[in-house]
């Protein structure tokens, strides 16, 4: 039976990645941004496109590792709005890993899943695999009718309030994506929600976005230990106004006993005793302490002035992602799943130079990811700008040249997909510094 025709189908034709579906408002038209609350109109973010594009890499990953199985891959896009998320899953795997997926796009906007079925019927998978199911009503309810291996949370505002019920929900080993658009809260530019909402506080400097990833981190990770689980980040990305993680979920009560382990503090402008600490909990690679780094984590147990505006967290102290799941996000990977192939008579109106400009839009989506991987559990994320004054050598130097003098030294570098120029390293301070000052080309 056909799904309802919602008012204004059938809107205008749109595609994201190799996927079309039709939207009530242009998003052309709308700009960059989401279409406004209460205009009647079913949310879409085409700026959030390339988090669906990551999400379709990483599930391909999670099925390739075997991260979730060998059955019926249950999905759940559980605040699914325009359903493009979970209908790129389907669409844009390839076909043996779709025709393992059972995926429920969850909504309490019966509008939101009529365009997003009707979408599904008129633009089916291209190798006709994977089930697709709709599901009216409130996510905290509707993810515990099943038991599921992938759930994805991209909620307004703060995802707290789903985030025990999804945890519960998940099989024994799962994925869940979940995002977090109070980045003011989370990068402790709003204080008392942050510390009202995720108990923690952040310091407004250049790693404010890290910090408050980890801050998200470490709410997941004790909601996971609540119920006997634990987590394994595999990706953590910030994107315009949008924290966004992805972890591995495991059942069993002694990960879950861990939680602490990888909870702590992030200290700007450390002291030679607080360095000294760090180096001795191995959260810090071994220096000299005649030039002091610019931070440093801290366990939990470390003593805390509560007043003490240099600290963030707690926070996770642990990898913010897994090497071999990043490893996987290439472009060129990126562009052979997600990359619309160039169509005469287009349907949605697209020149040559339209397919290009979205394989571009796919490509960036996630450039430095697959060589960030290599790094990506190190102690030092460094902005440049914020090393060449911390130093006081005048202009910042390029990550680029960073990382090439960095890795020529014998230690692990990458110039990191973070918002600002910036490179990870797990090399020694003294060693970043001596890397810093030999002459390089200016950025
Ligand atoms: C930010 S949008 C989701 C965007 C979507 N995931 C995407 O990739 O474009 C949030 C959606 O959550 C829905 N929503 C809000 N609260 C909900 C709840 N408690 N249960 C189910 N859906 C909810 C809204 O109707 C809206 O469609």
């Amino acid at each position: 039976m056909e799904s309802p025709e919602p008012e204004g189908w059938p809107g205008v034709l749109h595609r994201e990645g190799r996927t079309l579906c039709r939207l009530a408002v242009d998003p052309a038209g709308a700009g960059l941004g989401p279409a406004a609350k209460g205009e009647g109109a079913v949310f879409h973010n085409p700026a959030m496109a390339g988090s669906r594009t990551r999400s379709v890499l990483l599930m391909q990953h999670a099925i390739e590792a075997g991260l979730l199985g060998e059955g019926t891959l249950y999905a759940l896009d559980g605040l699914s709005a325009s359903g493009l998320r979970a209908r790129r899953w389907l669409n844009e795997l390839p076909a043996d890993s779709a025709a393992r997926i059972s995926a429920t796009m969850g909504d309490m906007d019966p509008v939101a899943l009529d365009w997003a079925m009707r979408c599904h019927e008129e633009f089916p998978p291209e190798h006709g695999e994977g089930e697709l199911i709709a599901h009216l009503g409130d996510l905290r309810t509707a993810v515990l009718e099943h038991g599921r291996h992938w759930v994805d949370i991209d909620p307004y505002g703060p995802p707290l309030p789903f985030l025990d019920t999804a945890i519960q929900s998940l099989a024994r080993r799962g994925v869940m994506e979940v995002s977090a658009t109070d980045s003011a809260a989370l990068t402790g530019s709003s204080k008392s929600a942050l510390l009202r909402r995720y108990g923690a506080r952040v310091r407004t400097d250049g790693l404010a976005h890290d910090s408050g990833l980890r801050v998200l981190l470490a709410t997941l990770a004790r909601a996971a230990a609540r119920h006997e689980r634990s987590i394994e980040p595999l990706m953590s990305i910030w994107d315009s106004h949008l924290l966004r993680v992805s972890v591995c979920v495991r059942r069993g009560v002694e990960g879950a006993n861990e939680v602490e382990d990888s909870l702590g503090w992030r200290v700007s402008s450390p002291t030679a005793e607080e360095v000294g600490s760090s180096i001795s909990t191995g959260l810090h690679p071994q220096t000299s302490l005649d030039s002091l780094p610019m931070h440093c984590f801290l366990p939990l147990s470390h003593p805390i002035g509560r007043s003490d505006e240099r600290v963030s967290g707690p926070l996770w102290i642990g990898s913010i992602g897994q090497r071999d799941a990043m490893a996987s996000l290439t472009e060129e990977r990126a562009l052979e799943m997600c990359g619309p192939p160039v169509a005469e008579d287009d349907p949605v109106g697209w020149s040559d130079r339209d397919f290009d400009y979205e394989c571009r839009r796919v490509a960036r989506s996630v450039r430095h990811i697959s060589q960030e991987a290599e790094v990506i559990d190190a102690a030092h994320l460094i902005l440049v700008d914020d090393l060449s004054s911390w130093l006081g050598s005048g202009s910042p130097p390029s990550p680029r040249a960073m990382v090439d003098a960095l890795r020529e030294a014998g230690h692990r570098a990458a110039v990191a997909h973070y918002g600002k120029p910036a490179f990870r390293t797990d090399a020694p301070w003294d060693a970043i510094v001596g890397a810093s000052t030999k002459p390089q080309p200016p950025m």
